[in-house]
């Protein structure tokens, strides 16, 4: 029989540069054919060929319910023979806006984009836009969209600004970026000592998930709020990966902090495209037509992909559901963890909430440089083995991976069974 994977991935090759619309779908850093998605139900996706896999993608962290949940799809119908778009406002996008308002606190006031990039390339514009400054701080590892200030790697000094990390970027926009290591509690507070007053914001994977997972420590977080405070810098949480991910209220309900924005996307749109950011009223006000800081979008609050979020924002609300998700999460990581024990493999798994990290190294990463560190090769030993037996994982050994309410403890069990088998393997 035909590889169809193969032969769509040829063809899309011709007319799709690397035949991908968005990178890490290539399997560049792993190797091997993209497996082309023909459908996906509950915690399933089926293959151009029709083969079924168990999926831990997820389509990146959005599909938290379960793919094609039938009561999303039904409000999408709904929605959609309404009218699919109408560049006016209506009252369904106030409906999300005051139902996230009132799961995430720290939002006083919100709008809603249609991508995480957008949110995150605005909430940059408008920190600096409200103090009047130019520098922004992010950290080593975190991912924020492909926004020019915020696509930056670490210069060659600790302090030393950043460089662009895609050609096309100017270095003249890179160098108001400054890059520094993740949870490291005195390189951030050097950073504030000498560029304090020119810095306007600092923005945060609160719990990364494009280094594969890596907890902020308390510590860390806590310095970050309060230098951000003493400086009248903006702290951008970025929950864009981890709002309605790791908790009902995001990373910022776990960490007990308060941030000045927050930037938002995937869960929220139920697998549409829909983002935000929001925060305080006062920053916030700065935005157009209210202040001078200029956002828009022809499909910002889309009727669609609004009825899908609020939908999503209704199921994930109902009793137990963040208790049932997070337990799922810990009894795949624990039982990777055993299975790879006892087949004497370096190997450790985390999770938080519906998220969770899979490494190839002796503890849990703590920076960058820590999971650069681990053993990536065995990664992609175990993804394919993993894949040849039907279960999915995404296709890079730095990407998180997620569990949804659709994951039933039956198919967590198995996916251990089968990474058992894999793990003896390797060994
Ligand atoms: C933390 C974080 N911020 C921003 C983004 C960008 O979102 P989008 O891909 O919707 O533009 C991502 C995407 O993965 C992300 O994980």
């Amino acid at each position: 029989m035909s590889n169809q994977n193969e032969t769509l991935f040829e063809r899309a090759k011709q007319i799709i540069p690397a035949g991908v619309n968005s990178p890490v779908r290539a399997f560049g850093s792993v190797g091997g054919i993209p497996r082309f998605i023909a459908k996906a139900q509950g915690a399933h996706v089926w293959d151009a060929n029709g083969t079924q896999y168990i999926d831990y993608v997820g389509s990146w962290g959005t599909g938290i319910v379960g793919h094609a949940h039938p009561e999303v799809v039904e409000a999408v119908r709904e929605a959609a023979v309404g009218g699919l778009s109408f560049g006016a406002p209506t009252e369904a996008e106030i409906v999300i806006a005051e139902e996230i308002a009132k799961i995430v606190p720290s939002v006083e006031r919100l709008r809603l984009v249609s991508s995480g990039t957008e949110a995150t390339m605005t909430a940059i514009r408008l920190a600096r836009g409200y103090t009047g400054r130019d520098k922004i701080v992010k950290f080593e590892g975190c991912y924020h969209g492909h926004s020019d200030s915020l696509l930056v790697k670490a210069g060659s000094g600790l302090l030393t600004f950043g460089n662009p990390s895609s050609a096309g970027v100017p270095a003249d926009l890179t160098q108001h970026t400054i890059v520094l290591p993740y949870n490291d509690v005195a390189a951030l507070k050097q950073a504030f000592d000498e560029f304090g007053t020119q810095i306007a914001g600092v923005i945060l994977e609160p719990i990364a998930g494009n280094m594969n997972l890596v907890r902020a420590t308390p510590e860390f977080v806590q310095t970050l709020r309060q230098v951000t405070e003493q400086n009248g810098a903006v702290l951008i949480y970025d929950e864009v990966m981890t709002g309605f991910r790791v908790a009902l209220g995001g990373a910022q309900s776990l960490h007990g902090i308060t941030p000045d924005l927050t930037t938002m996307g995937k869960v929220i749109g139920g697998g549409m495209p829909l983002a935000a950011f929001g925060g305080k009223k006062e920053i916030m006000d700065c935005i157009s037509p209210l202040g001078g800081v200029y956002q828009a979008g022809t499909l910002s609050g889309n009727p669609v992909a609004v009825a899908a979020g609020l939908k999503t924002l209704e199921i994930i609300q109902r009793p137990n559901f963040y208790e049932n998700l997070s337990a799922r999460t810990q009894q795949l990581a624990q039982g990777l963890t055993a299975a790879a024990q006892s087949a004497g493999i370096e190997f450790c798994a985390d999770s938080v909430g519906g998220m969770f990290g899979l490494y190839f190294a002796p503890q849990f990463p703590q920076t960058y440089a820590d999971m650069m560190a681990s053993n990536v090769d065995g990664f992609k030993q175990f993804f394919h083995a993993m894949l040849d037996k039907n279960v999915a994982f995404g296709p890079s050994a730095y990407e998180a991976g997620f569990v949804s309410a659709a994951h039933t403890p039956e198919l967590i069990d198995e996916t251990i069974e089968i990474a058992k088998q894999v793990f003896a393997q390797m060994k």
